[in-house]
């Protein structure tokens, strides 16, 4: 049973530690992605992790996950706000995809309170700082778990 999880991080979030860390905290990606693997390990999740500030790379890796990956996870970051191209991947790919922010971003300014990526997502975690992506891994199990049942 293939359970390997791609794990996608937009723009600035290389930057957690020290991007605004009243709101974002002060754990580094590193660290995030160090506590998701050990998570990861008791559902038997291989997860594999790509931070990109460019939204043709995020494109190419949703497009590229056909066939290799049962799961999406991804923090689009400000592309959630905008990217139809992003959006329009995701649908393409037809992967469960799990869409992820460390704030919340409804209690926020205006204009992060809508997600283009929303609608076409499985289901979205938002604003439980960093353990947002631990719960999404246990979304991920959750679905995946589901698939295998039926
Ligand atoms: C974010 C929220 C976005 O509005 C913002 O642009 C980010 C991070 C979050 O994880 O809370 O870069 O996705």
């Amino acid at each position: 049973m293939n359970k390997q999880i791609l794990v996608l991080q937009g723009p600035n979030l290389n930057l957690l530690g020290t991007r605004e860390p009243n709101i974002y905290g002060i754990k580094r990606l590193e660290e995030i992605h160090r506590e998701m693997v050990e998570y990861a390990a008791e559902f038997g999740l291989v997860l594999h992790f790509l931070q990109s500030n460019h939204e043709g790379s995020i494109i190419d890796a949703i497009q590229q996950a056909v066939g290799t990956y049962q799961a999406i996870i991804i923090n689009a970051a400000a592309f959630t706000h905008y990217s139809v191209a992003i959006r329009d991947a995701i649908s393409a790919v037809n992967i469960p995809t799990i869409e992820v922010h460390i704030s919340n971003i409804y209690s926020r300014e205006d204009f992060r309170n809508h997600s283009v990526i929303a609608p076409v997502v499985t289901g979205q975690i938002t604003g439980f700082g960093s353990a947002s992506y631990l719960l999404a891994l246990q979304a991920a199990n959750f679905i995946i778990n589901q698939r295998d049942d039926n």
